[in-house]
C-alpha cells in the first residue's frame, strides 16, 4: 500500500546502451563522477534525495528567516523535544556538521570511542580530535545469511574487551548507530540500546546515538521485539532515547528533508559549549548554517518520520526491492536493511578476485546494464579492511515506484548473467588520502 500519490514529477530518462558505455568510461569507472542527468535510477544514497510532503513544502514558505531567535527554530525545538526527548538542540547544516559540533566539545586527544560501527564520517570527527573510533559490530552481523533480527547491534563483549584494553578513562563516549548503515543497515534492539546504555554508565562515560535512521529502527522494534507490538512507532522512538545523553542527527534521513541536521541533549553544560562551538563552525546557534524554511521543513519532517504509515511502507518498500532480488537469484545481505538492500558482489562477480574490487566492477556494471547508480562498500571505499565487498542500493524515500524497483531488479539480474563480459579495475589516479579515494579516484578495466 502507498499512502501518498505524486503532486510534482521530475523527468528522468535512460540514455541508450552506447551512451552508458561512453559515460562511465569517461567517468573512469567511478559513479560519483557521473552527471545525475546520466543516471536513470539514483539509489548512490538515501541521504537528501527523498521527496518532501506538501506539508514540507507549506511550512517552508512560513521559514522565519531572523537571524536570532527565528519562529522556525523553536518549532524545531519543539518536534526535537516532542519527537526525541531532549531539552536542548543545536542546529547544524547536516549530520557531520552535529558530529563536528559534539565531538569537539566531549573529546580529547587520546581518547577511544567505541560504536557498533562508525559511518565514514563519524569516524573521521573522531580522529579529527585525536581520538580513535573503535567498531564493535555484533558477530552474527558478519554472517550475510543468517536471518537474525536484530543484527545492528552493540557488541557488549567486544565493549567490555575494549575497557580490559585500555581502561575506562580513556573511553568518555561509547557511541550506538541506529540503523546501523556500515553493517547493511541492521537495526538495533531496544534491549541492546538499553544495554549499551548501562554498559556507558558503568564506565562513567557518556552514551551517545547517531540517530539518523531512529524511525526505520524503530519500525523494527515494533515488528521484530517482543513486547513491542502493541507499541506506537512514537513511543518507541522515544523510548530508544531515554537513555541517551546526547544524539547526533542527519536530517536528511530520518527528517525527511533536504538539508539539514543537528545535535541534541539535556545537560545545560554540554549544550552551553556545543552552542559556542557552533558559533565558530555553523552559525549562531537559532539557525545552525540552514535557512529557517528548512529548519522549518526539519521540523516537520521529523513528526512525519513518526505519523503511521509513513515508516512502516518505507521499510516495506525496501524489504519489497531484496525480495524482488532474491526472486531473480540475485544474492543479497539477509534481511533487507531500513534504507537500502546489499548486494553480494563477491557471489554475483566470483570470478574477480578482491583486489580488483568486485563491487565497483558490479556498481559499474548495473550503470551500463539499466542505468542504476549504486554505491561500492567494500574494498575500493574501505582500503586496507577486510570488509566483504557489498553493493549498496539505497532507496530514496517517498521516491521511486514499483515499476522502477522491477527496473532494477532485471538489471541486477542483467549484470549477473552477464558476468563474463565484466573484468576486474584497477585504480589508474587517486586522492591523497586513500580513505576518501571512492569520491574521487579513476579506474579501468584489468
Ligand atoms: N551517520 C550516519 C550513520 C550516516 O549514514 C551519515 C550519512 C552521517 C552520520 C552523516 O550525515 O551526510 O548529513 O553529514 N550518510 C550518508 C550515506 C551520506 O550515504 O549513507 P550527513
Amino acid at each position: 500500500m502507498r499512502s501518498y500519490k505524486a503532486k510534482m514529477v521530475e523527468p528522468i530518462t535512460l540514455p541508450s546502451r552506447e551512451e552508458r558505455e561512453s559515460a562511465i568510461e569517461q567517468a573512469g569507472y567511478n559513479v560519483f563522477n557521473l552527471d545525475a542527468r546520466d543516471v536513470y535510477i539514483d539509489l548512490l544514497t538515501d541521504s537528501g534525495t527523498g521527496t518532501m510532503s506538501a506539508d514540507q513544502w507549506a511550512a517552508m514558505i512560513r521559514g522565519d528567516e531572523a537571524y536570532a531567535g527565528s519562529d522556525s527554530f523553536a518549532n524545531l525545538a519543539e518536534s526535537v523535544h516532542d519527537v526525541m526527548g531532549f531539552e536542548h538542540v543545536v542546529p547544524t547544516h547536516q549530520g557531520r556538521g552535529a558530529e563536528n559540533v559534539l565531538y569537539g566539545v566531549l573529546l580529547e586527544d587520546g581518547d577511544v570511542v567505541p560504536n557498533n560501527s562508525h559511518f565514514d564520517t563519524t569516524r573521521a570527527h573522531i580522529v579529527n580530535q585525536g581520538a580513535e573510533p573503535v567498531d564493535c559490530p555484533s558477530p552474527a552481523s558478519r554472517d550475510p545469511d543468517s536471518t537474525a533480527s536484530f543484527k545492528g547491534n552493540f557488541d557488549l563483549d567486544a565493549g567490555r574487551a575494549l575497557v580490559e584494553e585500555v581502561g575506562a578513562d580513556s573511553i568518555p563516549v561509547v557511541v550506538l548507530t541506529i540503523t546501523n548503515n556500515s553493517v547493511a543497515g541492521q537495526p538495533v534492539s531496544m534491549e541492546n540500546i538499553r544495554a549499551t546504555a548501562e554498559f556507558a554508565r558503568d564506565i562513567d562515560a557518556l552514551f551517545v546515538i547517531d540517530a539518523c535512521r531512529f524511525a526505520e529502527n524503530a519500525h523494527f522494534i515494533k515488528t521484530h521485539e517482543q513486547g513491542y507490538e502493541d507499541a506506537s512507532i512514537a513511543e518507541i522512538a522515544r523510548e530508544q532515547f531515554e537513555h541517551a545523553d546526547a544524539i547526533t542527527m542527519s536530517g536528511k534521513k530520518d527528517a525527511l528533508v533536504n538539508i539539514g541536521g543537528f545535535a541534541a541533549m539535556n545537560d545545560e553544560a554540554i549544550f552551553e559549549h556545543a552552542k559556542q562551538r557552533a558559533i565558530l563552525y555553523e552559525g549562531f546557534p537559532t539557525y545552525g548554517g540552514l535557512s529557517g524554511r528548512d529548519i522549518e521543513a526539519m521540523a516537520v519532517g521529523l513528526r512525519e518520520a513518526v505519523t503511521p504509515p509513513y515508516v512502516g511502507e518505507r521499510v516495506e518498500q525496501v524489504a519489497e526491492l531484496g525480495d524482488l532480488l532474491s526472486e531473480a537469484d540475485v544474492p543479497v545481505y539477509l534481511p533487507t536493511g531500513g534504507h537500502a538492500v546489499y548486494l553480494d558482489a563477491s557471489e554475483i562477480f566470483s570470478h574477480i578476485p578482491k583486489e580488483q574490487f568486485p563491487g565497483q566492477a558490479l556498481v559499474c556494471a548495473l550503470y551500463r546494464e539499466g542505468g542504476v547508480r549504486g554505491v561500492e562498500l567494500g574494498g575500493f571505499a574501505f582500503p586496507g579492511t577486510d570488509r566483504p565487498d557489498l553493493v549498496r542500493l539505497a532507496l530514496p524515500r517517498r521516491t521511486y515506484s514499483r515499476e522502477h524497483l522491477e527496473h532494477i531488479a532485471e538489471t541486477a539480474a542483467e549484470a549477473m548473467a552477464n558476468a563474463d563480459e565484466y573484468d576486474g579495475l584497477e585504480i589508474v589516479e587517486e586522492p591523497p588520502m586513500k580513505e576518501l579515494r571512492h569520491f574521487s579516484a579513476r579506474l579501468k578495466p584489468v
